[in-house]
């Protein structure tokens, strides 16, 4: 485990843990890998047929990521991978507040929730310094988890697309909720819903303006669904960069492919994990450029296939269409930068993005498993640390700190 976040409301320290060594391993497992990757690139560049084988919540302040949501029972429909990703996400039910505060993992959510509210705010923040009216892609816009943040950023248009068909219209009527609700002097932004395969079908076509602009592609948890081949992987690309204004943005998050495989070879079988979540691979020593396949299952039950994104071809593919990195973080890089600005400190707290460590007198802490408080008992023990601490248990830490954030920006 490479480090866990304690925060305090006034002082925030991260604990890192044994970040050197990690470091080093996974210098010599990515060189490992990529000695392995960059022949094999080319081939992939041709391939384009996909490669088969391979505490109580009060209030709520921003929306809830589907895939840190109770999934429903295993699905084996046959259908190909798109099919089965517009069918379980189509089926995961909109679970209300009680039910959510019981999660296991809802700081986690929570936690998660803040992040993307970071690099959105942070992104939105860049783009107004420019222009007043900003226009947004939510690509995988799920059920709307973001809509408060683009409300809260003041942006003027959002258009929403995913493969799931009922997600959007979920999507839709919690929008329509948000503008009847509001006040009538707020103004709230336009938005266009869109059912499409990303993967497969060229977004523009299904725009009521064709030739719309955006200043920022969000794309939040989806990118690695598409890289089952070179050409879904592309034409997701296409869609989220096609459009966007030079000196727009496409941001997101997606799996961190070296901590996966490096978590992978370190295990003694096909799979890792811990009490909130399991990720298994179909093999072991062979990650293929594309359709390299895992499951990720969360509190115990089985999600629909994913696929590694090795990020230097992300980048290398990215260039297609004029797309420079400006940058690639781990979350735990991200939240370190973030949790230094107070506003974003404010922001966790209300979001209950953290635990609170002990539990008041009202609350149990999320686990009772040994072991998932004791970077907490021991920061706890230390001299002159104020109570309580805000964390996250162990095996919490664990699942997010799979994940990364990253921005492109359009070249001129
Ligand atoms: C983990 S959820 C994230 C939802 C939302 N972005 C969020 O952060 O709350 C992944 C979303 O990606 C969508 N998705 C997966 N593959 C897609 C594709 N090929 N085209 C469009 N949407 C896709 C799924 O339907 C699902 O809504």
């Amino acid at each position: 485990m490479r480090g866990l976040l304690f925060c305090n409301v006034r002082r925030v320290v991260v604990l890192a843990l044994p970040q050197q060594q990690a470091a080093m391993l996974r210098r010599s497992r990515e060189a490992r890998w990529r000695k392995t990757r960059v022949s094999g690139f080319v081939a992939a560049e041709q391939q384009s047929a996909p490669a088969s084988s391979p505490p109580s919540l009060k209030r709520r302040h921003e929306g809830d990521p589907e895939e840190f949501r109770s999934p429903p029972k295993r699905l084996d429909t046959g259908e190909g991978h798109s099919q089965k990703v517009a069918t379980h996400y189509n089926a995961l039910q909109e679970c209300g507040l009680v039910e959510r505060s019981r999660s296991r993992i809802l700081h986690m959510r929570n936690f998660n929730n803040w992040m993307k509210s970071a690099l959105i705010g942070e992104i939105v923040e860049k783009v107004k310094r420019e222009r007043r009216d900003v226009t947004v892609l939510d690509l995988g816009c799920g059920k709307g988890g973001d809509l408060l943040k683009w409300r809260k950023g003041h942006i003027s248009k959002l258009v929403c697309a995913d493969i799931a068909d009922i997600s959007v219209d979920q999507c839709r009527q919690r929008y329509d909720d948000m503008r009847r609700r509001s006040h009538p002097n707020e103004r709230i932004f336009s938005a266009e819903f869109v059912t499409a395969d990303c993967s497969r079908e060229l977004l523009s076509d299904k725009l009521k303006d064709p030739d719309l602009r955006f200043d920022i592609c969000s794309c939040q948890f989806v990118y690695h669904y598409s890289f089952e081949s070179h050409s879904q992987a592309d034409m997701m690309l296409k869609n989220a960069c096609e459009r966007l204004r030079p000196g727009g943005f496409f941001i997101g998050t997606t799996p961190d492919a070296y901590e996966l495989v490096r978590r992978l070879e370190e295990s003694d079988a096909n799979s890792f994990g811990n009490e909130v979540y399991r990720v298994t691979f179909l093999k072991k020593g062979d990650y293929p450029l594309f359709g390299c396949q895992y499951d990720f299952n969360l509190e115990g039950v089985v999600d629909v296939p994913e696929f590694l994104v090795y990020f230097p071809l992300f980048v290398e593919m990215a260039k297609k269409y004029n797309m420079r990195l400006v940058y690639k973080k781990t979350f735990h890089e991200f939240f370190e930068e973030k949790i230094k600005d107070e506003q974003n400190r404010a922001l966790l707290q209300r979001m209950q993005g953290l635990e609170q460590y002990p539990a008041d007198g009202r609350d149990r802490l999320a686990s009772d498993s040994p072991g998932e408080y004791e970077h907490a008992e021991r920061r706890a023990r230390t001299s002159g640390v104020r109570l309580p601490l805000g964390t996250l248990s162990k095996s919490e830490w664990e699942a997010t700190s799979i994940y990364l954030m990253f921005v492109f920006e359009k070249m001129s």
